[in-house]
């Protein structure tokens, strides 16, 4: 049995986490979830997976949960000290890290100090402090286990091998849904249309980076960091099916890559069981004839700048990433509250990459200052 804490549990990949574990009642026991603001279907999973410690956002949904669950209530606690509760309590073996963004980084940081194993979807975490995070889980003897399909794929082709046999990582992308647009095109662009995701159900912040391109920018970060390969390695295709869900290229030419349905209860479900032999589901199965025709294109770099921007950051290192993740955060953000046009969210992550200083050692609390003063700089560009 594997005692699996996780970390937004109420969220698109949380609620299929809770669908992996359901299916393997036996070798995965729920030990405790946290989650922010939905306290309707967090009491649901309460109720139903009975872990023994919950978190939420604030005192009072604490308080009030506390009180509606009764004598069946598990340990509630709450905020950031929540978090790091779930993360690190003592019976957890395995944390789920799936809440949004900058804000995983302190408990996904302190669960690794205490040697738990990570199932990591929140990319942020090692776009902004990749070096902090690696150089603690080297120092703990941790591993952590990519739940984004792109690298979960990866570290399928790559098992067994080591990354001196690579010579390329092909990290595939659908294009989001304004794939073949062009900047013209994407000045009137609506919520409603960027939400439009063609190949996968996410969350509302990640869905937006998946329009803008900066979702696969991030990734790259994220897989240099996870396999320690350079980001100049690291090439991105579209392929719009999303059916390759990524390949790596070994120096005697062989490409291996590993194919599957859009279903990210796949990915979870690895990280969550891995090293242990694979085992059967019920989740839909893959079936070749229904995609005849696979397809593959070079990304638009001129019309979705971020992709580029996080090559460009990412090269830069130091504080330049947290950088590119805080700005993207309030970019999006002003979109999403009608603030900002689409097509301007490139140029504000720009702006504020060009106004930063990069401050000298690469440790937490020179990121959580960037962060800070990217998140300022960036409400304020016009
Ligand atoms: N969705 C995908 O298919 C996918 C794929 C690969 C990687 N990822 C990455 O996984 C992460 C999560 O994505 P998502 O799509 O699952 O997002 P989401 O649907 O928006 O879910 C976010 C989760 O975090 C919780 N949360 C928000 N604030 C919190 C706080 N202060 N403390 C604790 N929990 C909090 C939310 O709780 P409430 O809803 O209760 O407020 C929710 O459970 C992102 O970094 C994303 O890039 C997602």
């Amino acid at each position: 049995m594997t005692n699996i804490s996780v970390l937004g549990s109420t969220g698109s990949i949380g609620t299929q986490t809770l669908d992996v574990l359901e299916q393997h009642k036996k070798l995965l026991f729920p030990q405790a979830f946290s989650a922010g603001s939905n306290i309707e279907l967090l009491t649901t999973q309460v109720k139903k997976f009975h872990p023994k410690i919950i978190s939420v956002k604030t005192d009072k949904d604490a308080f009030n949960l506390k009180r509606s669950l009764g004598r069946k209530s598990p340990e509630i606690f709450w905020g950031d000290n929540g978090n790091i509760e779930v993360a690190t309590n003592s019976k957890s073996d395995r944390v789920v890290i799936a809440t949004p963004g900058f804000p995983g980084i302190r408990p996904t940081l302190e669960a690794i100090k205490k040697k738990k194993t990570i199932a990591l979807a929140t990319k942020e975490v090692l776009v902004a402090a990749g070096e902090v995070i690696t150089n603690e889980a080297k120092k703990q003897g941790v591993q952590i286990l990519p739940i984004d399909s792109e690298h979960s794929a990866i570290f399928q082709c790559l098992e067994g091998r080591s990354i001196s046999e690579v010579s390329r990582v092909f990290l595939t992308c659908s294009g989001g849904p304004f794939r073949g647009r062009k900047l013209n095109d994407l000045k009137n662009v609506t919520v409603s249309q960027a939400l439009n995701h063609p190949s996968w159900k996410m969350g509302k912040k990640i869905t937006i980076d998946s329009a803008t391109l900066m979702n696969k920018g991030f990734e790259v970060l994220e897989a240099s960091w996870l396999f320690n390969i350079p980001i100049e390695k690291i090439k991105v295709v579209v392929h719009p099916q999303s059916v390759i869900h990524s390949a790596v290229e070994f120096i005697d030419g062989t490409i291996i890559a590993q194919i599957g349905p859009a279903d990210m209860r796949l990915p979870i479900q690895f990280a969550l069981l891995y090293p242990k032999k694979r085992t059967s589901n019920k989740f839909k199965r893959f079936t070749f004839l229904d995609f005849p025709n696979i397809s593959f294109e070079s990304p638009d770099k001129k019309t979705f700048r971020c992709l580029e921007l996080a090559y460009t950051a990412g090269k830069m290192g130091g504080t330049y990433p947290a950088v590119l993740n805080a700005s993207n955060d309030i970019a999006v953000e002003r979109f999403l509250k009608g603030d900002l046009p689409f097509y301007k969210i490139p140029e504000v992550i720009e702006k504020t990459l060009s106004a930063h200083k990069n401050s000298g050692k690469h440790n937490l609390e020179n990121i959580i200052d960037a962060d800070r003063w990217a998140r300022e700089y960036a409400s304020k560009i016009a």
